[in-house]
């Protein structure tokens, strides 16, 4: 394998270039070289990996684009990046090919659909990552065919009946956008380019999902290798694009074991002024010790803590710790922390599993609304919080979660998923397996070029 190369190109938004990154130091650890080609665009830092090479290409953005939390805009800026980077991503490609290593494939994010045309003119294969897991894949694979058969757009009547063709979902959670006919189109390229992919690598594990490994064949006859969770073939680590605010870790070796709710809503989900009131008084009547990460931008149009009550502070106190941004994988792992209020972001859910925190779920668009639906009613590890955001719906979900007899069922349901998830990374588990056999298969398309 020596001298042997792979080439990544992660989406350049946190939750998919933690994973990307992730995943370069998993195959560098098997012995591959890595280079990575990167967007200017939220930029890694690459001082923290030494060992792989950068490759910054031009795309067209400036320096105040920021991303939005509305879908549709997201779907926008995806497709603006997949054009606006074709061409240097080619011109890359090409003087990386003929200048480093021998590479064997290229592994790019499943959003990055304009790279196989590239990879087909370089004859280069190209493995894609889905940094999220099977499940949520199937169901966007599967919007169109719910089209067609009239069951979307989703009718009011229908939204709470399970979906016949994918067992465990409602209609209300496959609709995952708000109005999805608008995705058509950039879903069937996503699926298209994920077809001619030569595999897919997911963050996750069997052990998880195997119900739907078996029904997503029909749809993506590739390889595939889950070879999850990715963060815990390492120590603690960060791929943070924001700097982590580390007083939480002091404020939570204060509090008691157990007895900390952490609330966050990832890197790009934003919540209305109203909503943002409703979260801050559902925490301070819920009478709980709160560690809650507050965006700069989780409230359109404000800086920080400005919206809050005249007094608030000062009333919550030390039972409240306010962040702009959190060292997440340290706050789930700290023995104070006893549950997770979470917009069900892949990345969260899978940390909060691995680490035994139940959660409160708050999804707010795409596979959140199918993470949502498997930790609440097919792992049964959380609870969805379906109403409006509301400060008493919100202290009832608290209250059921630490203080009631249901959250302690439910901790004990998450501590046998959390060493099942363990095990599948340790000889003979389901992603140890699955590792081997996707470096198998990196080694094989190599072979098959050269
Ligand atoms: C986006 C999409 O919204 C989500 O649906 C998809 O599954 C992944 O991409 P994002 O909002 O970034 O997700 O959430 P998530 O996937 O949970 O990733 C957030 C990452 O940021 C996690 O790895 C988490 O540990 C980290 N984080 C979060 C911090 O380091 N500090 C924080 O304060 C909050």
């Amino acid at each position: 394998m020596k001298g042997c190369g792979v080439v990544l190109f992660p989406m350049p938004f946190q939750g998919h270039i933690s994973p990307m990154l992730q995943l370069a130091s998993i195959l560098h650890g098997k012995g591959f070289s890595i280079s990575i080609i990167h967007t200017r665009f939220n930029s890694p830092n690459t001082a923290n990996y030494p060992h792989f090479r950068f490759y910054p290409i031009p795309d067209g953005l400036s320096e105040n684009d920021v991303v939005s939390s509305d879908p549709i805009r997201i779907v926008t800026f995806i497709n603006s990046l997949n054009s606006n980077c074709q061409t240097p991503f080619r011109d890359c490609l090409t003087e990386l090919i003929s200048t480093e290593d021998p590479v064997a494939c290229l592994v790019t994010d499943v959003l990055w659909y304009s790279t196989q045309a590239v990879a087909d003119d370089l004859k280069l294969p190209r493995v894609v990552l889905r940094t999220s897991n099977v499940s949520s894949f199937l169901v966007i694979a599967t919007i169109p065919s719910l089209f067609q058969k009239g069951y979307l757009p989703l009718q009011d009547s229908e939204a709470e009946n399970e979906v016949p063709e994918l067992p465990q979902f409602r209609f209300k959670d496959v609709s995952m956008f708000k109005d999805p006919g608008r995705f058509l189109e950039f879903i069937d390229t996503v699926v298209q380019g994920t077809k001619a992919s030569s595999g897919i690598i997911y963050n996750s594990c069997e052990d998880l999902e195997q119900e739907y490994l078996t029904k997503t064949s029909s749809y993506f006859p590739n390889p595939v290798f889950l070879i999850g969770p990715f963060h815990k073939y390492f120590p603690a680590s960060s791929s943070s694009l924001l700097p982590q605010d580390k007083t939480c870790i002091s404020w939570l070796d204060k509090q008691q074991p157990k007895s900390v709710i952490y609330v966050s809503f990832g890197s790009v989900a934003a919540i209305k002024e109203t909503e943002f009131l409703e979260v801050a008084w559902g925490l301070a009547n819920s009478k709980q010790p709160f560690l809650w990460v507050v965006r700069p931008g989780l409230v359109q149009g404000s800086k920080w803590l400005e919206l809050l009550p005249n007094g608030f502070l000062e009333m919550v106190g030390e039972r409240g710790h306010i962040v702009k941004w959190a060292p997440q994988q340290e706050v789930l792992l700290h023995p104070s922390t006893a549950a997770f209020w979470t917009h069900c972001g892949w990345n969260s859910t899978l940390e909060s599993l691995c680490e035994g925190v139940p959660m409160i779920c708050q999804p707010c668009f795409g596979d959140q609304k199918t993470d949502a639906r498997f930790i609440s009613h097919v792992w049964r590890v959380g609870i969805h919080l379906e109403s409006n955001i509301e400060r008493g719906e919100i202290e009832k979900a608290i209250r059921r979660l630490m203080v009631e007899p249901e959250g302690q069922e439910m901790r004990d349901r998450i501590d046998l998923l959390k060493d099942k998830m363990n095990l599948c990374l340790k000889p003979g588990g389901t992603s140890y397996k699955s590792l081997d056999n996707l470096v198998s298969h990196i080694l094989s398309l190599y072979s098959s070029k050269t």
